[in-house]
């Protein structure tokens, strides 16, 4: 699986982190920035390569990190195609898949820790949509806010 990850000055630790801990299982990771420490950058720079990465299928999923994951999250939800979500516990990271289709994790790296962050990223990493068709349903009119 492709998965590419990016970060602000508040989550360039934990996104390296979690690209060294990725790679190492195996995992296809892209850096989509920031690719040096600045505290002076703005997340959504980040986090619009990251989601355009996803979106043009160069990458499967996503992961965006910033102090909160908050302001991720807000830019990622205003790209077409993209369904990010925050998550600091490992169920809203898979039922997010499982149910709503997510596609984009996002981090907060002032929030939470190396580990829990692992738990995290695995749960989201290993989920997959379940096909129900009430899921489908739901998924179909959130579509629809896209066109
Ligand atoms: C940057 O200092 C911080 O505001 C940003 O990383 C993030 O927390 C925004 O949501």
């Amino acid at each position: 699986m492709k998965v590419t990850i990016a970060a602000d000055h508040g989550g360039f630790e934990l996104k390296k982190f979690i690209m060294d801990w990725l790679s190492v299982k195996g995992f296809e990771v892209s850096d989509s920035g920031n690719f040096v420490f600045d505290e002076k950058d703005d997340y959504p720079d980040y986090t619009i390569k990251a989601c355009k990465n996803l979106i043009s299928g160069n990458s499967d999923k996503a992961i965006v990190i910033c102090g909160s994951g908050v302001g991720a999250c807000v830019t990622a939800n205003k790209i077409k195609g993209i369904r990010a979500s925050v998550c600091h516990d490992s169920y809203s990271a898979h039922q997010g898949v499982e149910h709503d289709a997510m596609n984009v994790l996002c981090l907060g790296a002032r929030i939470i820790g190396t580990e829990l962050a692992k738990e995290i990223v695995t749960a989201f990493l290993n989920a997959r949509f379940i096909e129900e068709e009430r899921f489908i349903r739901r998924l179909n009119k959130i579509k629809e806010l896209d066109k």
